[in-house]
């Protein structure tokens, strides 16, 4: 398998073990959300986990204790041999685990993200896991943060073909830029889409791009569709 734009979470859970693939549960839920809001489908990225298999422990009650150093040690040259067949353009790490067993950190996913990071010399950003999104009881801050850290992936790397751009991803397109075309049709889509929900951030760029050309065309009326909030 090759694709641009590796995702790294932590590791199996229950149901990962009995369908024996990645982010198959409700954190894989989320993140195919995340994904969708990105323009992207599962079939186009490709997700693995810093740590491949977690012991259980003695009077240990789920299987989902965060794994140790010696085990993402363990499983780092497997992830590693993954990353040179798959020769990702762009990594995510996904929470606080994978962030910390890439590069080898204490540092929290607050302090991480934010900024560029190299593993095996690929581009690597840090961003929140999604099952810290899942426990989160209003989480649109935390949202829009893991919201703000796709974006940064997507500019750098233009991910998402022009096609597939999401409404939420065209707001964010520099007028003029190649993606313009592709930015004015998802927008004149997004008009006419009466059910889109966005979320805030969306809402501070279009503040941003009122002025610009496709922003007054199409703005007002996606202002007054807008449900506010939560895009994913
Ligand atoms: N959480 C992870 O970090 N990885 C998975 O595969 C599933 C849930």
């Amino acid at each position: 398998p090759q694709a641009d734009f590796m995702l790294v979470g932590e590791d199996p859970g229950f149901q990962e073990e009995q369908k024996r693939g990645p982010f198959v549960g409700p954190a894989g839920e989320k993140l195919n959300q995340i994904l969708k809001a990105m323009g992207l489908s599962r079939e186009r990225v490709y997700i693995s986990n810093v740590c491949k298999f977690r012991p259980a422990t003695r009077n240990q009650t789920t299987n989902n204790r965060k794994p140790s150093r010696e085990e993402m040690a363990t499983s780092l040259p497997f992830l590693k041999a993954e990353i040179d067949v798959v020769k990702p353009r762009v990594i995510v790490a996904l929470g606080g685990s994978a962030a910390q067993g890439l590069l080898g950190s204490d540092k929290p996913v607050g302090q991480l993200r934010g900024s560029w990071h190299q593993f095996q010399g690929i581009p690597l950003r840090v961003t929140y896991h999604p099952s810290y999104l899942l426990r989160q009881e209003d989480g649109l801050g935390e949202k829009r943060k893991v919201w703000e850290d796709m974006i940064f992936v997507m500019e750098r790397y233009h991910l998402a073909s022009c096609s597939s751009l999401s409404p939420e991803m065209a707001m964010f397109t520099p007028i003029g830029s190649k993606d313009s075309r592709a930015c004015s049709s998802s927008l004149a889509a997004a008009a006419k889409n009466e059910a889109l929900i966005t979320c805030r951030s969306t809402m501070a760029v279009l503040q941003d791009k009122k002025n610009s050309y496709h922003g007054k065309k199409y703005t007002k009326h996606i202002l007054n569709i807008c449900k506010i909030l939560c895009m994913y």
